[in-house]
């Protein structure tokens, strides 16, 4: 009954706000404004500034006067001498040959597909050509040309290098628009987003009004969103004849998007690379393996001789081990599946930090000048190579060498540095994600060392769980990677993978729509009006799989964001709103009704950046006592970052943040990306109207304890698991998996005693068991009152999915309460 009363108070307060109206723009576009050099972005709209309706012929002078102005101002510039110099730089792109044919086809054709080398020049120039194209043509003022990208960096990299490219600052004619943040003005013409803040805006403008060039950048990479994006821009072109779209790819299998769309015209940029030297695991060791200490650097490790003598025994036994599998793996004549199998068992990344270095070493003392790219697998293992590079300077003297990191959650500030020319003499070494393959463009690399891996999400739908594990790359993958080398000059490839492994690389990788969980889709798909899932999804290049399909829609159906029938609710509507998945999205709604925002925000900033406590694996067992005391006998993951967050809070105002995070085991970077992300979550929550102005309303319960729990609960509701409590140990239960087991580095992991019936938690990971990360325990009373929809009309089902639960699990106390409770309810319904 209670919970009846409490789903009605949340069911109505949800109406509520999503009754103000004015608000929507806004919101849809999760879009928290940042004013902009010129223009303000107030009475902000969406994209662009939509003109049409105004237009007055005082209207339609205003917009050629500017449209001419702008002819002027890049008349100005293309003469002056900087600007003259980026002309010649544009036109010495292949691209540039093309212009024309390119041109001529993009106006004959509603649809056309552009295939080139990266580097060839298809991010920063089509879209100029087209703006330029249209300047000349005395269409400025109509033109309003959007280009997605399929990550923000590369959004905010690009826009900003064409505006340099145009002379002007962004918010001119270039801007860009990633989710939170954005720079734009009033006469903003080119637009660079990511695909997911697009897909957002077709939620409030179906059918994309006053856009007239649509540019789906990257699309081999067949990320999810963009496969997506695909099929509603199928869908839309009929109602908007006139509008443009252009599919750009890197690789040549663009054959599949033509043919999507019905065959449509392709043009190709031909490219021009040098030729790429590649050396596989077997060169590398010959080449450096036995030769430990570089000839011409005898004895300049450092004064530490006892950790130099230890580190090359060290390194010596690895390399060793390497070599023996490498040739163990090299020995297996057939590559089937046997061989499949060893590749998956024969794992190189305990080895691969040495064997980077020694590459490293080996580059830096006896190659040519030119910028390395190191291609690795994550955020940790890049932060984690970049400090042991650091910490012993095993590549010579530090000043020669500019040592840099690139990945998709860096700072702008530090972007800009690799692009940039070192001095000469200075050995430029970036590690990188593979973001760095195709959408991010580093001029001067002429050596790749490529670790052969890139953290991939999968998900096995017959489990329901998602994975995210680093995984072989493709050899499409491998080619892109290996053709960066040879961009400037003829380069080299240092593959640290044996030939047999790369020949048993699949050819492309699958569509990340058919290895990631289906639930943020789906809600999209739905809150676009885009009929039943199903069938939408089934018109997609290649469709997933139906099991993983009914799964998220299970899942939708289960929190609350569709009903039985499949229809969105008032909560989900909410949801598809938020730019975040929907656990997440449903406990920042229910931190703002339940008034205990603060530490909310944090949870969720926190499960969305990635985790803030750092496990060295030499100090693991100081590194989890450090994390469990800030769990404080509370047993719950998500309560001990909100501690640790809050601690870092108070020393960063005493100037001591970094003490704290180096004493505590937390990262420093991580800490301030939650800092800023739970800022953007806040005025997000505000745009829409859930918070008001009063921390003293929307904070009035942020310390308490059971009320955070609570909250934390609708979160990950249903993720739960049942705890039994034994004499040494806990046995752990959820429904789908039977036993699972706890990461040691959750705070849970190492109790054998804990008085709480149930944990909920938020991922779990196949690995040889289902392992849960995160986790918070519950009580019963907060299971039954906060485990559900909060998105009334189907009390009964949930009920009868409660009792499954109680059930499954035999608590037979609460089964009684339970059925009681149901009994009530019953006569209640009746009553009314
Ligand atoms: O998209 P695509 O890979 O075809 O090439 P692009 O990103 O348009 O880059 C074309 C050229 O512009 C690159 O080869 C770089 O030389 C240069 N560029 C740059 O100098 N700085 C950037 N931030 C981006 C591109
Ligand atoms: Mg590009």
């Amino acid at each position: 009954v209670l919970q009846f009363g409490l789903q009605r108070r949340v069911e109505t307060l949800l109406r509520e706000y999503i009754s103000k109206e004015p608000m929507r723009g806004t919101l849809s576009d999760g879009f928290s404004s940042r004013s902009s050099s010129t223009g303000s972005l107030s009475g902000y709209d969406g994209f662009f500034e939509q003109q049409e309706p105004r237009t007055s012929a005082v209207m339609e002078k205003i917009l050629r006067r500017r449209s001419l102005q702008l002819l002027d101002q890049q008349q100005a510039w293309k003469e002056s001498e900087e600007g003259e110099k980026m002309q010649r730089f544009r036109k010495s792109l292949p691209s540039y040959k093309e212009r024309d044919a390119l041109l001529k086809t993009i106006s004959r054709n509603q649809v056309v597909v552009i295939t080139g080398e990266t580097g060839c020049g298809k991010t920063t120039q089509i879209p100029q050509y087209i703006l330029e194209a249209e300047i000349e043509a005395g269409c400025g003022s109509n033109c309003r040309i959007i280009c997605t990208q399929p990550r923000r960096i590369s959004a905010m990299a690009v826009s900003e290098r064409v505006a340099a490219e145009r002379g002007e600052n962004l918010g001119e004619s270039v801007g860009y628009r990633v989710r939170l943040e954005g720079i734009k003005g009033r006469d903003t013409r080119l637009l660079f987003c990511t695909t997911g803040i697009l897909l957002r805006r077709l939620l409030v403008d179906r059918n994309l009004k006053g856009v007239s060039h649509v540019i789906v950048d990257e699309i081999h990479e067949r990320g999810m969103n963009e496969d997506f994006l695909l099929i509603v821009l199928k869908e839309l072109l009929p109602r908007r004849p006139e509008l443009r779209l252009i599919l750009m790819s890197a690789t040549l299998n663009a054959d599949q998007f033509s043919s999507y769309f019905g065959g449509v015209p392709m043009v190709h940029i031909p490219g021009f690379t040098y030729p790429v030297r590649t050396y596989f695991l077997e060169d590398i060791l010959e080449m450096t393996g036995y030769r430990l200490t570089p000839s011409n650097q005898t004895d300049d490790y450092g004064q530490d001789k006892s950790w130099k003598k230890q580190t090359l025994r060290k390194r010596k036994s690895q390399i060793a081990f390497v070599v023996e599998d490498a040739l163990e793996v090299a020995n297996l004549k057939e590559y089937s599946s046997q061989t499949q199998n060893s590749l998956s068992c024969w794992n190189p990344d305990s080895i691969g930090f040495n064997l980077i270095e020694n590459v490293l070493c080996h580059l830096c003392n006896n190659e040519k000048p030119g910028a390395v790219l190191v291609f690795m697998t994550g955020w940790d293992d890049i932060n984690s190579l970049k400090d042991q590079l650091q910490a012993h300077p095993l590549l010579g003297d530090p000043s020669r060498v500019l040592l840099l990191v690139c990945h998709g959650s860096m700072a702008s500030s530090e972007q800009r540095l690799i692009f940039d020319k070192p001095e000469d003499g200075v050995r430029k070494i970036v590690l990188s994600t593979n973001i760095a393959e195709t959408s991010i463009t580093i001029d001067d690399v002429v050596f790749v060392i490529d670790c052969g891996k890139a953290k991939e999400t999968s998900y096995d739908a017959l489990n329901n769980t998602p994975c995210l594990l680093p995984s072989w790359i493709s050899k499409a993958a491998a080619g892109q990677r290996r053709g960066r080398a040879g961009r400037v000059q003829p380069g080299e490839c240092f593959c640290l993978y044996p030939k047999c492994v790369y020949d048993a690389f699949a050819d492309n990788q699958l569509p990340e729509l058919l290895r990631t969980p289906l639930q943020s889709i789906c809600l999209q798909i739905k809150s676009l009006k885009l009929g039943s899932i199903s069938d939408f999804l089934s018109r997609a290049l290649q469709s997933p799989k139906l099991l993983s399909v009914q799964n998220a829609i299970e899942y939708l159906k289960i929190i609350g964001a569709l009903d039985e029938e499949e229809k969105l609710t008032i909560l989900g509507r909410h949801l598809s709103m938020l730019p975040v998945e929907p656990k997440l999205g449903k406990m920042l709604i229910m931190g703002a009704i339940f008034n205990c925002l603060d530490p909310i925000l944090t949870v969720v900033a926190g499960l969305s950046v990635r985790d803030p406590f750092l496990m060295p694996i030499d100090k693991k067992d100081l590194a989890e006592q450090a994390k469990s005391q800030f769990a404080a006998r509370d047993y719950s993951d998500h309560l001990a970052i909100i501690r640790a967050y809050e601690g870092w809070k108070d020393a960063e105002r005493e100037q001591s943040g970094y003490d704290y995070c180096w004493k505590n085991f937390l990262s420093a970077p991580t800490l301030k990306a939650i800092d800023s992300l739970r800022k953007e979550f806040f005025s997000l929550l505000k745009d829409i109207g859930l918070v008001d102005d009063d921390p003293n309303v929307y904070n009035g319960w942020s310390n308490d304890g059971d009320l955070i729990r609570a909250v934390i609960c609708t979160g990950l509701y249903p993720g739960i698991c049942s705890v039994v409590n034994k004499e040494t140990s806990i046995s752990l239960k959820t429904m789908e998996d039977g036993r699972v087991l706890l990461y040691s580095n959750s705070v849970n992991g190492r109790e054998s005693n804990i008085p709480y019936p149930w944990l909920v938690f938020n991922e779990k990971i196949k690995v040889n068991s289902v392992f849960l990360r995160d986790s918070t325990a519950i009580s019963d009373s907060v299971l039954l009152l906060f485990g559900g929809k909060f998105s009334c009309g189907e009390v009964d089902g949930h009920l009868k999915m409660l009792g499954g639960y109680l059930e499954f699990f035999m608590k037979p106390s609460l089964a009684e309460t339970y059925m009681n409770l149901k009994r009530e309810l019953e006569q209640l319904i009746q009553s009314k």
